[in-house]
C-alpha cells in the first residue's frame, strides 16, 4: 500500500471484538476517519457511531456512497453468511469500496456445519467422525444414535446464536434433543443436523487474514467457553481469553499450518470461492494432534480482545493489501509479552438477564484496556447493553502478571449483578 493512501473506514458490529478491532484501525495513520456502525460506548472513544444495522445493506450502502466510505470491515458472522460481500460486489457504485470479509460462498465455512464437514472431508483435513441427517432421514438417524459412543456431539447445521451445539451425555437424550432440533427447535437452522463423535483434549483458537490466495497467522488465543469456574455449566459466547498459547509450541504450528491452515486455503482457491478476511480455526488437540471442531468467517470474540493488542503491525495496511490481492509482501508482527482478558457479564447470562445497569469505576483503571462488549452511553452515564458487558485486557510477562492486573481491574468496575470467572488462564500456568 502506498504511504499516501488514507481510508475512510466503516467498521460494522457492536461487541468486544468491534471495539478491540476499532482501537488498531484509528490507531493506523492509513485510517483517516473511522465509523462504528452501530458500536457501543467504548467504540465512541476512538470513532464515531452511526445508527446503521448491519444486516441492513441497502441502509449500509447508503451510508458508504453518502460519506464515501473507502473500506468496511465486517465484524460478525450474520451479514457475511447473509451476502454482503456479494452485495456490495453486485453493485457498480461501490466498486472502488475495499469489503473486508468472505463471499456468501466463503462464510459457508461458518453458515453451514454440514457443508464445513464436507469442505474437510474433500481436504483430508482432521475433524470429527460425523453424519449428516434431515427430516426425510430422521428414523436413520435415530437409529445411528442407538448405536454412537458417548457422549454424542449434535450439530444444528446453520447459525444458532451460538446454542446450535449439543453434547449428550445418553442415547436417549440425543435422540430426543436431535427429534427436537429436526422439528424446528432452531427453525431452518436445525434443517440439518450434523451427529459428531465427541473428541476429549484441550482446545485453542487460530486465526488467520487470507486474500484468497496467501494467509497471515494473527496471535492465536485460548478462549474460555463455559459460565462457570473450572469449566461448567451452560456454554457462552466466551468468558475470557490468553494469548499466546503455551501448548501452542513450534511442532504444534507446523501440524496446524500443514494439515489444516493450507489445506483450507488451498480448498478455497480451489473451488474459486473468493475469500477476502479473517478464518477463525476452533482447534481441538487430541494427544498432540489438531482437529478442527469449527470454523468461523470472521475473528473471534472475547479471542480479539487478545489478539488485536498483540498486533504490532499497522491493521489497516494489512486488511488494504488483503483487499488488493497483495498479501504476500506483508509481515505480521506480534507484541511478545502475554494479553489476558476477563469479561464482565450480566446475571443470568447466558440465559436471561437485564440490561441498563449503570456502570462505574470506569475511570480507575489503571494499566488494563477496556474494551466495551455490551453498553451503551445513557446521558454522562455508560450502562449495561447486553449479557457480556466489558472485557478487561491487560499485558504482562507472563500469564499470571497479566491476570494479575486483569483482575485487579475487573474488581474496580461494578454494576448490578456483574459476574465474572476468576479462574481465567489457570489451567495454563
Ligand atoms: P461451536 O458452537 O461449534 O463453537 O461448539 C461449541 C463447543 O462445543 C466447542 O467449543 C467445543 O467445546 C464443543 N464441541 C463441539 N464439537 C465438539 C466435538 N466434536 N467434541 C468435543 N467438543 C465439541
Ligand atoms: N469465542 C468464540 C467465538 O467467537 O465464536
Amino acid at each position: 500500500m502506498s504511504n499516501t493512501i488514507t481510508h475512510r473506514i466503516l467498521l460494522l458490529g457492536s461487541g468486544g471484538r468491534e471495539h478491540a478491532i476499532a482501537l488498531q484501525l484509528n490507531k493506523s495513520k492509513k485510517c483517516s476517519h473511522l465509523f462504528i456502525g452501530p458500536g457501543n460506548a467504548g467504540t465512541a472513544t476512538c470513532g464515531e457511531n452511526v445508527p446503521l444495522n448491519p444486516l441492513d445493506f441497502v441502509e449500509v450502502r447508503d451510508f458508504v456512497l453518502r460519506e464515501s466510505i473507502t473500506m468496511v470491515v465486517v465484524g460478525p458472522e450474520e451479514p457475511l453468511v447473509k451476502g454482503i460481500w456479494d452485495f456490495f460486489r453486485a453493485d457498480a457504485a461501490l466498486q472502488h469500496v475495499l469489503l473486508i470479509g468472505p463471499s456468501a460462498a466463503g462464510a459457508i465455512l461458518e453458515g453451514s456445519k454440514a457443508w464445513a464437514k464436507q469442505f474437510m472431508q474433500r481436504y483430508h483435513i482432521p475433524t470429527a467422525q460425523y453424519k449428516e441427517f434431515t427430516a426425510a432421514t430422521l428414523s436413520d438417524g435415530l437409529a445411528y444414535l442407538a448405536n454412537h459412543p458417548l457422549p454424542i456431539v449434535l450439530k444444528a447445521d446453520g447459525l444458532a446464536a451460538g446454542k446450535g451445539v449439543v453434547i449428550c451425555t445418553s442415547v436417549k437424550e440425543a435422540q430426543l434433543e436431535f427429534s427436537e432440533m429436526l422439528g424446528g427447535k432452531f427453525g431452518g437452522a436445525s434443517a440439518t443436523v450434523v451427529v459428531e463423535a465427541f473428541l476429549s483434549g484441550i482446545e485453542f483458537s487460530v486465526f488467520v487474514l487470507t486474500d484468497g490466495k496467501n494467509y497471515k497467522i494473527l496471535p492465536e488465543a485460548k478462549d474460555y467457553k463455559r459460565i462457570g469456574e473450572g469449566d461448567t455449566g451452560p456454554n457462552t459466547g466466551g468468558m475470557g481469553a490468553v494469548s499466546p498459547v503455551p501448548f501452542a509450541d513450534a511442532a504444534m504450528w507446523n501440524k496446524v499450518e500443514e494439515r489444516i491452515i493450507i489445506p483450507t486455503v488451498n480448498g478455497l482457491k480451489k473451488e474459486k470461492i473468493p475469500y477476502v478476511g479473517f478464518i477463525f480455526f476452533g482447534l481441538i488437540v487430541v494427544e498432540g494432534e489438531p482437529f478442527v471442531i469449527e470454523y468461523n468467517c470472521r475473528m473471534g470474540d472475547p479471542e480479539t480482545e487478545v489478539v488485536m493488542p498483540r498486533l504490532k503491525s499497522d491493521l489497516v495496511a494489512l486488511l488494504h493489501a488483503c483487499a488488493t490481492g497483495k498479501l504476500k509482501r506483508m509481515t505480521v508482527k506480534q507484541d511478545k509479552r502475554t494479553a489476558t482478558t476477563v469479561m464482565l457479564v450480566s446475571k443470568g447470562y447466558p440465559g436471561t438477564y437485564e440490561k441498563g445497569k449503570e456502570i462505574s469505576g470506569l475511570d480507575e483503571i489503571k494499566g488494563s484496556i477496556v474494551l466495551h462488549a455490551g453498553t451503551k452511553t445513557q446521558g454522562d452515564a455508560v450502562i449495561s447493553n447486553g449479557g457480556r458487558v466489558i472485557a478487561v485486557t491487560s499485558f504482562g510477562k507472563d500469564i499470571p502478571s497479566a491476570l494479575r492486573k486483569s483482575y485487579r481491574n475487573a474488581r474496580k468496575i461494578k454494576f448490578d449483578g456483574r459476574y465474572f470467572r476468576r479462574d481465567i488462564g489457570k489451567d495454563l500456568m
